[in-house]
């Protein structure tokens, strides 16, 4: 099946008719149907299928064990409203890449494996890269299966729900040891290659990043009748937090962001019990970024106390700096070059599952040209010809890497 017809079918599962933007938590229905795309898709291309003991999805050409098999694809998770190629293009362009040499006649002497990691994008259970973490045993699994998410429900409970044993959870060296290099398609979400007049390129390298959840505990009570010394208003230091979040990142060349907030009880006519808030923070080096957060802290910690508020931080997830392995990533680049595919070398602050791997196993990415920069929205969009090229690229990559 060409790249369109697979985009097609896949396009209308998880997407919200109101906003145009997808919905693809984790161990959902919407993720369901991703599944069961993803199973008819490989299961087409005569590939055979697996879900390992994290949840990823793996299909195979070639059996694994006999070499370290060449692996590719993404996730087909989203953010809330999410855009349509954040995963699923690496997904989608990878059965297209092994359909393309399929009928091209290519025979892999080494297997090329198609994996769907889960929860790529933490929206549900709040740690990023939450199946590639723990199929390297960068996350507890015990500590995993007791996340939850906004509804109390914990990792445990909706695996079980979706039919798999959360029990199985954790550190995969079995399947580690098959993989021997990952190449990971993506847009790019940014619009380097725009500016560069590119429509593929290579990835250098992932700039640290994390998230941390800050938890403002005041006092409720009523919006009209209490004098404003007597109150203790956990919006007012998180406010300041927002802005000193902003300040900090202008201050040190990085980028800090607040996307996501809760305040409870959510009254309009009361002061709130407790304000939750999610920090974002990127930066070019891992000094740079504890710099960040730390400024961040302490303004969340002295405006807490300003205004008789508690306040206490948790770190949901942390990336430390990830530079791809310079081998493959050159090896890549000519051989892009020597079939007529130049494709400059770019570095991202977006975070990806073949950032964890690299600590792992050789790893590089390929990234589409998107013509905005516009990603985790609705307006993400990669031009067909540009996926396209997507495609034709990671076939020539995988035919060198899993080739005599
Ligand atoms: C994933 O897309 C991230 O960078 O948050
Ligand atoms: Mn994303
Ligand atoms: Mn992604």
């Amino acid at each position: 099946m060409s790249f369109a017809e697979l985009w097609a079918e896949l396009l209308p599962l998880g997407r919200d008719e109101r906003t145009g933007g997808y919905r693809r938590y984790s161990w959902t229905d919407a993720d369901a149907a991703c599944r069961a795309w993803f199973a008819r898709t490989a299961t087409g291309l005569g590939l055979r299928t697996d879900c390992d003991r994290n949840g990823n999805l793996w299909a195979w050409w070639g059996w694994p064990g006999e070499h370290a098999a060449i692996m590719t694809g993404s996730h087909l998770d989203s953010v809330p409203d999410g855009g349509a190629y954040d995963g699923p293009l690496g997904v989608v362009s990878a059965f297209a890449a092994i359909g393309r040499l399929r009928d091209d006649g290519f025979r892999p002497a080494r297997p090329i494996a198609v994996a769907a990691f889960t929860e790529e994008e933490g929206a549900r259970f709040g740690v990023a890269c939450l199946g590639s973490r723990l199929l390297t045993g960068a996350v507890d699994p015990a500590t995993a299966r007791q996340l939850r998410d906004r509804d109390e429900v914990s990792l445990a409970a909706a695996m079980r729900g979706a039919g798999r044993d959360p029990g199985l959870l954790g550190r995969d060296d079995d399947l580690l040891a098959n993989l021997g290099a990952c190449v990971e398609l993506h847009i790019e979400q940014g619009s380097m290659l725009a500016d560069l007049d590119a429509a593929v390129g290579v990835a250098d390298g992932i700039w640290p990043h994390g998230r941390w959840r800050l938890d403002f505990t005041g006092r409720p009570d009523h919006a009209g009748t209490t004098r404003l010394p007597d109150r203790r208003d956990p919006m007012l230091p998180f406010a300041a937090t927002v802005l000193a979040a902003r300040a900090a990142a202008e201050e040190r060349g990085a980028l800090a962001t607040v996307g996501k907030v809760a305040a409870e009880p959510g009254a309009a006519n009361a002061i709130s019990a407790t304000v939750h808030a999610w920090l974002d923070a990127r930066a070019p080096d891992d000094a740079t970024l504890a710099g960040v957060v730390g400024d961040v802290w302490t303004t969340a910690q002295q405006q807490a106390a300003r205004h008789g508020v508690q306040v206490a931080r948790t770190q949901e997830s942390v990336t430390p700096a990830v530079t791809f392995d310079s081998r493959l990533r050159d090896r890549v680049v000519a051989v892009l070059g020597a079939a007529g595919r130049p494709a400059p070398v770019l570095a991202t602050g977006a975070g990806h599952d073949a950032g964890v791997l690299a600590g792992r196993i050789p790893a590089t990415m390929l990234f589409v040209r998107n013509p905005t920069g516009v990603s985790h929205a609705p307006a993400e969009h990669a031009e067909p010809a540009d996926c396209e090229a997507g495609v034709a690229a990671l076939a020539t990559v995988l035919a060198d890497l899993a080739g005599q």
